[in-house]
């Protein structure tokens, strides 16, 4: 290639004299040849690479792949860590450090010499962690995701990651499994490398980076161990390259239009609320205009196509297998659903990279003449005098009974306080209860953990119960299914509504209505109010301080509020 003295790299490895001596000469000690540093552009692949993220442990190989297809286009790859978060071993919760890998990995790549990166992300929280700092950064990048798991199998049936959880722990609760077997189920779970196979949160975000426009067609579904994976990594190493040589950066990419195609494309693919949270922030940094009501204005013309579980029957292998996204995003642009012209990584348009694409298979992916889900059934976006800023529900994994519902109030301060409680046969419960459990959200928990799927009450379940109203200012796992409104704002934490629901007190959800009304007059609340007393705060120092400090609500992505926004990659002063 030509060498490009406007690429920043230059900057470091072009320099003359001291400088350039010792960015060059620490660099050769990795055997390096001074080719290197003629003026190609230099990558990063950010790997969030982790014997503690196992859904990401794979990610050091398809770093490898990318590699090769950086050095075929000419350019120069240098993998680096950014922080790996492991959903299921993080506490209190992965999302209290998705902004803090956003933050340090934003803070790498604009203080080191790179013109372009490749980001590597799999569980829930690294794929909108790197996308903010990416967007934040906003030099030329490519996502590759790590790929879904092969499908669970246990006794002959197929069993998805996360959503058997809830099931099997149900099964445990009401004596239809035993410990055994439950410890047996363990180990058909997850039986290869890769992240969660149902269309939980980390499906669901690789296809956000898909419709985004930020990874390759396909990518969000080939599994983690598809040779196809790989080569698709190989072919994203060829394509930062040219971002970098066409500078065609995630600010030209993560539009508008690219961010309602996404919003379109979570409907049609059943994607989990979470998604909601992780969009927002991502718009933030962008300085796009997206509210939580685009989410359900949005959406309510758009059907759900996939039947994938939690909401559905298949897995992501089978999805993979009938077409993958690019299935579901041509079906919708088909019909009129779609920014086509939505500039992608690839170079063209979100139509004209899927105008060809095929589907193999209409039981695993539906038309939007005969859909899986008739449209409106998505994420709704519910408001009320229990949730001013906002709250959600996804109408999907809910019982279409309970939609509709008005009942009394059984208040818990923390998911503990109700486990404590949840067996006792004298719980004053029934199935027309709303269980209300707060002081979980952003600032509360902190970092807003996905425990508001409490399971229901030991007597309902033994009774057949499975599923009654839930409400919290907490998420759920997108592999978790039941009646549960979530990332109600402002939080009980933040002195929201929600801290000043009573036990007894009767609240009603009208979903089609979008409504969430606490039955209780303005001056009963305003006395409540008067007596409510902030929790003291959770930490004196760290990062856990300065989150719960500066921690902004569900409705506004729960970003770091002095995160929002870009500060660009202009080069900083020299270091020597
Ligand atoms: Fe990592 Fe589900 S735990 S994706």
């Amino acid at each position: 290639m030509t060498p490009n003295s406007e690429l920043r790299s230059r900057q470091w490895f072009g320099a003359t004299g001291r400088s350039g001596m010792v960015y060059r000469s620490w660099m050769r000690s990795q055997g390096f040849t001074p080719e290197v540093f003629d003026g190609r552009p230099v990558i990063g692949i950010a790997t969030t690479w982790s014997e503690l993220a196992p859904c990401n442990v794979h990610l050091h190989r398809v770093a490898e792949s990318v590699k090769r297809g950086v050095w075929q286009a000419g350019g120069f790859p240098l993998e680096f860590p950014a922080m790996a978060l492991g959903e299921t071993l993080l506490r209190p919760t992965a999302m209290l450090y998705r902004n803090l890998l956003a933050m340090e990995a934003e803070e790498l790549i604009r203080a080191n010499p790179l013109d372009g990166v490749v980001l590597l992300s799999g569980c829930d929280k690294t794929t909108p962690g790197l996308l903010m700092a990416a967007a934040s950064v906003d030099l030329p990048a490519v996502m590759v995701t790590g790929g879904p798991m092969l499908s669970g199998k246990y006794r002959g049936t197929d069993v998805g990651s996360g959503t058997a959880v809830w099931r099997f722990e149900e099964d445990l609760l009401a004596g239809r499994m035993t410990q055994e077997e439950c410890a047996f189920a363990e180990g058909c779970m997850a039986r290869s490398n890769g992240h969660c196979m149902t269309m939980g949160t980390a499906s669901t975000m690789a296809s956000m980076a898909e419709a985004l426009g930020m990874q390759l067609p396909y990518s969000a579904t080939w599994p983690a161990v598809d040779a196809r994976r790989y080569e698709t990594a190989q072919r994203a190493g060829q394509v930062v390259v040219d971002l970098v040589r066409q500078d065609l950066r995630p600010s030209a990419i993560m539009t508008r239009p690219a961010f309602e195609n996404a919003i379109r494309v979570n409907a049609a693919i059943g994607g989990s609320t979470n998604a909601v949270i992780h969009l927002l922030a991502i718009a933030g940094r962008l300085g796009v205009p997206l509210t939580l009501d685009d989410f359900d204005v949005l959406a309510r013309d758009v059907p759900t196509l996939v039947n994938l579980q939690p909401s559905g029957e298949y897995l992501m292998e089978d999805f993979c297998y009938a077409g993958g996204l690019p299935a579901v995003m041509r079906e919708l642009d088909d019909n009129g659903l779609l920014y086509s012209g939505a500039i992608t990584v690839t170079g063209s348009g979100a139509g004209a990279n899927v105008a060809d694409a095929p589907c193999w298979n209409r039981e695993v992916i539906r038309t939007v003449a005969e859909p899986f889900q008739p449209a409106g059934t998505g994420t709704a976006v519910l408001r009320g005098n229990l949730a001013p800023g906002g709250a959600v529900i996804k109408q999907s994994a809910s019982s279409p009974h309970l939609l509709k519902h008005r009942g009394r109030a059984l208040v818990f301060d923390s998911p503990s306080a109700y486990y404590a409680v949840a067996d006792d046969p004298g719980l004053d419960v029934d199935e027309d209860t709303v269980l209300v459990v707060r002081y979980c959200g952003p600032r509360g928990y902190p970092g807003m953990p996905e425990v508001s799927n409490v399971a229901p009450p030991k007597k309902l379940l033994l009774r057949g119960v499975r599923d009654m109203v839930r409400i919290c200012d907490g998420r759920m796992s997108g592999t978790a299914y039941g009646t549960v409104v979530l990332h109600v704002a402002p939080e009980a934490a933040a002195g929201g509504p929600l801290a000043l629901v009573r036990t007894g007190d009767w609240i009603t959800l009208d979903v089609p209505a979008r409504t969430l009304t606490l039955e209780v007059g303005d001056d009963e609340l305003a006395r409540r109010r008067s007596g409510w007393q902030p929790p003291a705060p959770i930490a004196s120092r760290g990062w856990t301080r300065l989150y719960t400090e500066h921690v902004l609500q569900a409705d506004a992505g729960a970003d770091l509020d002095f995160l929002v926004g870009a500060s660009g990659h202009e080069v900083p002063r020299d270091s020597h």
